[in-house]
């Protein structure tokens, strides 16, 4: 029996003359919590969209709950557990929270082709909507428009849309980017209270919040992994702080 959740071996990416992941290789057990960090264009993006499905990858492998997808298309990965947020903001401004949420529930996001609208916050849909704000704190904001919202909010929005598809896997581009710091705090602290057997892997440009939320790195750097480990090793690493140094 394979226990792990995720697991990415020997992965690279191509774009053109662009290694963008170069042999990456990491294995997610359940309920595990990772960080993916790097520079700008390490490759953290796309090392996602190949785990998501939207690239396929040059080389090497992808299991998810120990089933091969390497080649699956999105909505296949998406009904074996794994949900994703995006590192740009992906709402609908001028819908309500709620309907945002619903229309992620009902698996019209980008992971289907098929729409069924109007659909009603009914039955198991609605609960699945109304768990998933209750779980990001914004229950009581549901019937505002997006575009009313602070930005921290509208984060805490996209993490709503992929919590309501219920997924055992998270991958959480650049959450708290872009801000503030009482907003960060919240963020910090919603993905702290997920529930513990939802394994996640987060890609966070602010060391500090990653290593505090997880177990696990990875620090890419031009697509390689140049250091993995404890949260202890990584803070300890030379090639890494070199590395920070080099792009602050
Ligand atoms: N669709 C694409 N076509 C061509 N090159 C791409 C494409 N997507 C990404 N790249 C390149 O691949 C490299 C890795 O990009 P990626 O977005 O994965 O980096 P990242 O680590 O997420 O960076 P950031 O921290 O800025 O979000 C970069 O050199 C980028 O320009
Ligand atoms: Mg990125």
């Amino acid at each position: 029996m394979d226990d792990h959740a995720l697991r990415v071996e020997d992965v690279s990416v191509r774009f053109g003359g662009i290694l963008a992941v170069d042999a990456v290789s990491m294995t997610v057990r359940k309920g595990d919590r990772w960080a993916v960090i790097g520079p700008n264009g390490a490759g953290k993006t796309t090392l996602f969209r190949a785990i998501s499905g939207e690239v396929y990858p040059t080389r090497g492998s992808i299991r998810l709950h120990g089933a091969d997808v390497t080649r699956a298309p999105p909505y296949r990965r998406a009904r074996r557990g794994l949900g994703r947020t995006y590192q740009v903001t992906n709402l609908f401004p001028d819908l309500t929270v709620e309907e945002n949420v619903l229309i992620a529930a009902n698996g019209c996001g980008r992971t289907r082709f098929r729409c069924w609208w109007p659909v009603r916050m009914t039955g198991e849909l609605g609960q699945r909507v109304d768990g998933a704000l209750g779980q990001v704190g914004l229950s009581q904001r549901r019937r505002h428009h997006v575009q009313e919202l602070s930005h921290g909010e509208q984060r805490q929005v996209e993490l709503a849309l992929a919590l309501a598809g219920r997924p055992r896997i998270l991958l959480l581009d650049e959450p708290a980017a872009g801000l503030a710091a009482s907003e960060r705090a919240t963020m910090r602290q919603l993905i702290e209270d997920l529930p513990r057997d939802l394994t996640i892997v987060l890609i966070e440009h602010d060391m500090q919040l990653a290593l505090d939320l997880v177990e696990q790195v990875v620090c890419l750097d031009n697509g390689k992994t140049i250091a993995a480990g404890t949260p202890d090793q990584i803070r300890a690493n030379e090639q890494v702080q070199m590395v920070y140094l080099r792009s602050d």
